[in-house]
């Protein structure tokens, strides 16, 4: 059976991306491989992870390109040129428009660490999530992986997972805990979800 194409888009520490790299060792995810890291930032540490696992990367920066289309475009263009079926956005910061989801409808996940509609869409992203949640008062919390479409995490949500919040926790503390209990397993288990259909489509 072939497997389905999978590039990841980072930006940052890649941990999500590490979570996937160990799946596809491990056999978590059987029906993808990891073809292709598109980062928006050329110090994401997330690069030197896809380089120590001998994955294919690319940098692609928004204000170096000059525009949001310029910027699609150059993404599109490796897309094409690796044959991508599937895009999963694992701590990816960069706004993508609405033509660009529209394109690949139902072909892009994300990972977003709260569960949603809780925390979630713009300026919600990284730290300011788990400052949300605390400054709330939420006694639990989580992780969400959804499809992706022109709504800032508003796409159909594929798997969530609960996190206690505990006292004393700071948002540092809380995101490790949403990373370590949620994040690092419901995002393989959905790209695994979400592979093993398009192959059987
Ligand atoms: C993760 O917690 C991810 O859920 C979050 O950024 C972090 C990236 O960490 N994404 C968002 O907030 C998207 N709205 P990583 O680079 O170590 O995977």
């Amino acid at each position: 059976m072939r497997k389905a194409k999978i590039a990841v888009f980072v930006s940052g520490g890649g941990t999500n991306l590490q979570a996937l790299i160990d799946a596809e060792k491990n056999g978590v995810i059987k029906s993808g491989e990891i073809s292709l890291v598109v980062s928006s930032n050329q110090n994401a540490y997330a690069l030197t992870r896809a380089k120590n696992a001998d994955i294919k990367s690319v940098t692609v920066v928004k204000k170096e390109l000059g525009s949001q289309k310029a910027f699609e475009d150059k993404i599109i263009e490796n897309l094409n040129e690796n044959q991508i079926d599937i895009i999963v956005l694992a701590g990816f910061m960069t706004i993508l428009s609405a033509e660009f989801t529209k394109k690949y409808d139902k072909k892009i996940i994300n990972v977003h660490p709260s569960l949603i509609p809780s925390f979630c869409g713009d300026g919600y992203y990284g730290l300011r999530v788990h400052e949300g949640a605390l400054k709330k008062g939420v006694k639990v919390t989580g992780a969400t992986v959804h499809f992706v479409n022109e709504i800032t995490d508003g796409g159909e949500i594929i798997m969530q997972k609960a996190v206690a919040v505990k006292d004393g926790d700071t948002p540092e503390k809380l995101q490790k805990r949403v990373m370590r209990q949620a994040e690092w397993k419901i995002l393989p288990l959905s790209v695994e979800k979400v592979c093993n259909k398009i192959i059987t489509e």
